[in-house]
């Protein structure tokens, strides 16, 4: 359909410009390494860790996966995570979400050393998004996004942006990348949320509408207006008795109604989905540029 934005497609550009990279360091004697830490058997972690991996290896990325038992407690794992911050050999240091209960996410994040911060979570690549400091790493999902509206030449100078969802790892930094002075950004942002009072009125303006709310089709569409950019951050497992395993995937967006009214939309999956690990290992092909230029 004519109005999809392929997000495999942006993705494999974006995949093979990291491969590039990565192989005009390995020229220069350095090889890009990336460490994936997982607690516990989460399945849909081991799922994506996996596909984290074995894209990892076809960039020429070396990476190394430890998998912690459930039971690992947080000082265990803040050591552990001391260990490949203190190795030159390591650039980038990701944690899986989610962790266990008994272990603090925020503390967790904090722990790894910033310049090894691939995924953006730590304080200060957060502080430094926030600043417009582009020495900073910025949270995968929200620079995935902005990737696919910059390369499907959405116009952002001046655009309404109605975000919906103020977490920390999409909502939050997606909008402070959209509100950024500047090239490709410049946008006017509002964010919806759990107490916003008329969610519709707000999307109905929206040139561009993220949706990253994790509520299952939530976006339906009498709430945008025609011609409307719309990106489906969305990943909910809902039941279905039709299917085999008993459930499925939908996405934020009610995509079947919305698409025919859409300017642009992504579909989901094949939308915002592969730009995570595009963005997560360009992060890492910038972490190692970084190190050697240190
Ligand atoms: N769990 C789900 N998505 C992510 C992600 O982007 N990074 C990490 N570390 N864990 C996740």
């Amino acid at each position: 359909m004519q109005n999809l934005i392929d997000g495999r497609t942006i993705s494999q550009q974006i995949h093979a410009e990291t491969a590039q990279r990565v192989a005009a360091l390995k020229a220069r004697g350095i090889a890009p390494g990336l460490v994936f830490i997982r607690v516990g058997e989460d399945p849909a972690s081991q799922v994506y860790v996996g596909m984290k991996e074995k894209k990892s290896a076809e960039l020429g990325i070396h990476s190394v996966t430890k998998v912690l038992p459930e039971t690992t407690s947080q000082a265990d794992l803040l050591r552990l995570i001391d260990g490949f911050n203190a190795d030159p050999q390591w650039h980038g240091i990701l944690v899986q979400a989610p962790l266990p209960k008994h272990i603090d996410q925020a503390t967790v994040y904090a722990h790894v050393s910033p310049a090894k911060d691939v995924d953006g979570f730590h304080p200060v690549n957060v502080g430094k998004l926030m600043l417009g400091d582009p020495t900073g790493f910025v949270s995968c999902t929200p620079a995935g996004v902005h990737e696919l509206l910059i390369r499907s030449q959405v116009r952002l100078d001046g655009a309404e942006v109605v975000v919906l969802g103020r977490g920390n790892i999409v909502g939050k930094p997606m909008a402070s990348i959209l509100i950024q002075k500047g090239r490709h950004a410049n946008c006017t942002v509002t964010v919806v949320h759990s107490a916003t009072r008329d969610v519709k009125s707000h999307c109905q303006r929206a040139d561009i509408l993220i949706a990253a709310m994790g509520v299952p089709e939530f976006l339906r569409a009498d709430m945008i207006k025609p011609g409307a950019v719309v990106i489906d951050v969305g990943v909910n497992r809902i039941k279905d008795s039709t299917a085999k395993s008993g459930t499925r995937l939908v996405g934020d967006v009610a995509f079947a109604e919305v698409q025919p009214k859409a300017g642009l939309i992504t579909p989901n999956p094949g939308g915002v989905g592969p730009m995570t690990i595009a963005m997560l290992l360009a992060n890492t092909a910038r972490a190692a540029e970084l190190a050697v230029a240190r």
